[in-house]
């Protein structure tokens, strides 16, 4: 009998088509999303499950699923993973490197250039019919090129923001990284720095770090305090490393000029969070990867990943707190 999969949303009909060789698959393919309680009760039998961020892989869960060997994560991110509980239960998790590196920078960059040249607050004035003589002052915005962008977190993803921003837009980039790149600082130009020297000396910071223990809370008061006044604060990464309520506290009192998000701390975005009402702030709804090619190549590694999984085998991309669980780990 083939291991039972469970697949945690949609799916195009090529990749069912390759699961099924390997396994059986019960797709959720209902439109809303799946809930913790239909999770738990879907998950008794399963060996592998192909999820999302949203899907919170707990101990609960893993008591829940005695049988599952695999967890694959069809995102970069896996701060939904209980690593330690996994390790324990000798549960595979694995993601989705590499394949979203360019187009997750790419959205970076267009929050950098839609919050500078305040774009969406623009596009909407033109469409109100309120474009009846040339704009001044009002209109202004403030220039990218040339400007200090300070890189929290200088990954793979990070490395792209810095590539764009030096090369394509004569930035000078500062970053701040747990590990110190040398190579990244002399193939990029990009100057290391302290954690507070970088928040004081960028006209634009940007969050691209993972959210962990360490990070969850990291931009709060005092962050927002030691920043430019006319600073404008970039989130592509996870919603919790900022405390959201200090956010709004800066933007209110004009602590910062403005912010651009694709995350947030609960998602969706409750509709009434005052954010969405603040025009210096540029919302999207967590679309870092979102393009139709990134996407499905993403689904096409996290389907490869799920599929080594259960037969036995590593898969390329298990995270690295659970390299130990590798098979054929010299002892
Ligand atoms: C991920 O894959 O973790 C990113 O959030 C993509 O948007």
């Amino acid at each position: 009998m083939k291991p039972v999969v469970l697949v945690t949303k949609r799916i195009p009909k090529e990749i069912e088509a390759y699961l099924s060789q390997h396994c059986s698959l019960k797709v959720w393919d209902k439109k809303e999303a799946i809930s913790r309680e239909q999770l738990l009760a879907e998950i008794a039998d399963v060996e592998g499950l192909l999820t999302t961020n949203n899907c919170i892989i707990d101990r609960e869960l893993l008591e829940r699923a005695p049988r599952l060997k695999v967890v694959s994560n069809i995102a970069v991110g896996y701060n939904s993973y209980d690593l330690e509980a996994m390790k324990e239960k000798r549960v595979l998790g694995t993601h989705t490197p590499f394949v979203l590196d360019e187009t997750v920078a790419d959205l970076a960059f267009a929050l950098i250039l839609a919050a500078a040249r305040r774009i969406p607050e623009m596009d909407k004035f033109v469409k109100d019919g309120k474009w009846v003589k040339s704009v001044g002052e009002d209109g202004f915005g403030v220039d990218v090129h040339h400007a200090t962008l300070g890189i929290l977190g200088l990954g793979r993803i990070g490395a792209k923001i810095a590539k764009r921003a030096k090369f394509g837009f004569s930035m000078d980039v500062l970053y701040y990284d747990r590990h110190r790149n040398i190579e990244q600082e002399k193939e990029l130009g990009v100057q290391y720095s302290e954690f507070y020297k970088l928040l004081e000396r960028s006209d634009f910071v940007l969050v691209m770090l993972p959210l962990t223990e360490e990070t969850t809370g990291l931009i709060g008061d005092n962050e927002f305090d030691v920043m430019k006044r006319e600073a404008i604060f970039i989130n592509c990464s996870r919603g919790p490393i900022v405390d959201e309520a200090a956010l709004i506290r800066a933007l209110l009192e004009k602590k910062i000029r403005g912010a651009a998000l694709d995350v947030y701390e609960k998602e969706p975005v409750n509709p009434d969070n005052p954010l969405l009402r603040m025009e210096n702030v540029v919302t999207v709804p967590h679309l870092g990867s979102a393009t139709a090619k990134t996407r499905s190549d993403m689904l096409r590694v996290a389907a490869e990943n799920l599929v080594a999984g259960i037969k036995g085998e590593t898969p390329a991309y298990l995270v690295k707190e659970l390299k130990e669980l590798a098979v054929n780990q010299p002892s």
